[in-house]
């Protein structure tokens, strides 16, 4: 994608663009028309305490792990693919503005773009971008940081592996990629077991997610820092590639 234009004039507000060329994947028309496609959506779900109970009161918990990736004084390039409910963008776009950061975040529908503009604080210049995650119009190692928050349980396994391999096309060498979303629940972990039928009927790719750990997902070169929360039932991934001046 060009830059030159949008960098000659900072916005100091969140822009957004659409490519109105980008379809809608099939599995969010399919699965999750509900949570993100209906115009309604955002007004139903985008709650705090709804997100919160959807994440079994783990939303603020994995939100702070997120953000405490981006903790740098020069943050430099920071896209966030896929827009997600809750206060997560709202407060890396602050952390931007005031470390140096510029934000881009994309995501598939118009719907969730436009919710976002209205929750960015005013000043703090973002651009919101329509784009799949899948086929991204950015160039190559453009960004320092790259986030994926809960967006590849949402995803067929190829979709996923066409999402975590555009990500990294987009990062820098020695950027990293912040991942948090589901994860391998420990044996003792009674949501192991309860778990599944749930999400079998709401998100119905999540289950492949948790079978499979997320760094076998990325190349193998790649420097991989692992935490897992409630259990194992979430997870945060971070990832550099070995050798960077991150690790
Ligand atoms: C990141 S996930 C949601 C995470 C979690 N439920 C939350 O809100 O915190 C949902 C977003 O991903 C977007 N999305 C799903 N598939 C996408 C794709 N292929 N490309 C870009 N955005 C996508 C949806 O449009 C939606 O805005």
């Amino acid at each position: 994608m060009d830059r030159s234009q949008d960098d000659a004039i900072k916005p100091a507000a969140a822009t957004v663009s659409y490519h109105e060329h980008v379809a809608v994947p099939d599995y969010l028309m399919r699965h999750y028309w509900w949570a993100y496609v209906h115009p309604k959506a955002p007004r139903v779900f985008d709650r705090l305490w709804l997100i919160n109970l959807i994440l079994l009161g783990n939303y603020h918990r994995m939100r702070r792990a997120a953000l405490a990736e981006f903790n740098a004084p020069e943050l430099g390039r920071v896209l966030q693919i896929a827009c997600a409910y809750g206060n997560l963008t709202p407060k890396l776009a602050k952390k931007a503005a005031l470390q140096n950061g510029d934000l881009d975040v994309v995501d598939v529908l118009p719907v969730q773009l436009r919710t976002l503009k209205w929750k960015l604080p005013k000043r703090t210049p973002a651009r919101l971008l329509r784009m799949d995650s899948t086929a991204l119009h950015l160039d190559d190692a453009e960004y320092d940081h790259v986030l994926l928050f809960f967006l590849l349980h949402e995803q067929p396994v190829e979709v996923r592996a066409k999402t975590i391999s555009e990500a990294l096309r987009v990062l820098k060498p020695d950027g990293t990629l912040v991942i948090c979303d589901y994860g391998t629940p420990a044996w003792w972990n009674p949501l192991r077991y309860l778990m599944p039928p749930f999400l079998a009927l709401l998100e119905p790719f999540a289950l492949s997610l948790m079978r499979r750990p997320v760094k076998d997902l990325l190349p193998p070169d790649m420097t991989v820092r692992h935490t897992p929360f409630f259990g194992g039932f979430y997870q945060k991934v971070v990832a550099t590639r070995a050798g960077s001046a991150s690790n």
